[in-house]
């Protein structure tokens, strides 16, 4: 459903993607996985039209996403939760996360709120209070609940694992697994923690210097002992 053909982008002279093709099926987690530098997060950026590619394309059903504007994105069904758990702190936790409605594809309904507390109980508890009190996983929850709130059928993900302890990211993987089994939502899931994205992941990309390494099942690249050690640190 998610096609990028040759997709090659950078910033100025450097080429941080260099020709990446690959597909994320409906209603699949597909793992991007790869070192620092690797070129995970430019080709979020690219995906979701923050960088323009200088060649290829993103194909999401029968629009060619590098011709559209990146705030016109969310209508498209396309959401992206970048790095760093951009949350607004001087707003409260529901302040937030009706943020993210406002650029929803349907009409607003009451149940929007609800579905976002009954996924992250432990946002309901905090509803009213300011942002700037939640931990680390709290606001790894927010913004991915947040971003839920635009009803996406595309979710981009950039290292939502980063450090948080591993009892929460269980909690925040085993989460998207149930959306993508509920909801038939399409993850990409960009992580340096390769094992547990692997866990939850149907398919896995492996990128290393802009370049497009293998692209596979996350059962595939699990068992591939030589492509762990060498690209994947585990
Ligand atoms: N704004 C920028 N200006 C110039 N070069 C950049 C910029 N952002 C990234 N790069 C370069 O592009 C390459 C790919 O970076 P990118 O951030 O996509 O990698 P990454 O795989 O997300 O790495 P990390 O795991 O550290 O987040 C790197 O060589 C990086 O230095
Ligand atoms: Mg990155």
């Amino acid at each position: 459903m998610l096609a990028v053909e040759d997709l090659t982008a950078g910033y100025g002279p450097v080429t941080a993607l260099d020709g990446v093709s690959f597909t994320a099926a409906r209603g699949q987690i597909t793992a991007v996985l790869g070192a620092n530098g690797a070129g995970k997060t430019t080709l979020l950026r690219t995906i979701s039209g923050l960088v323009r590619p200088s060649r290829g394309s993103v194909r999401l059903g029968e629009h060619d996403l590098t011709t559209v504007a990146a705030e016109r994105m969310a209508r498209l069904g396309l959401a992206h939760v970048p790095e760093g758990r951009g949350v607004i702190t001087e707003l409260t936790v529901e302040e937030n996360l009706r943020l993210g409605r406002l650029v929803r594809l349907r009409r607003v309904g009451a149940g929007d709120l609800d579905r976002a507390y009954a996924l992250f109980p432990a946002l309901a508890q905090r509803r009213r209070q300011s942002a700037h009190v939640l931990s680390g996983g709290e606001r790894q929850m927010l913004v991915i609940a947040r971003a839920l709130m635009a009803e996406p059928t595309v979710l981009l993900l950039d290292e939502p694992s980063l450090g948080l302890a591993p009892r929460i990211v269980v909690q925040i993987f085993d989460l998207l697994a149930s959306l993508v089994a509920d909801d038939g939502l399409t993850v990409v899931l960009v992580e340096q923690n390769a094992r547990s994205a692997l866990s939850i992941a149907d398919r896995g990309v492996v990128l290393n210097l802009g370049r497009l390494v293998v692209s596979d099942t996350a059962a595939a690249l699990a068992g591939d002992e030589q492509l762990r050690h060498a690209y994947l640190g585990f």
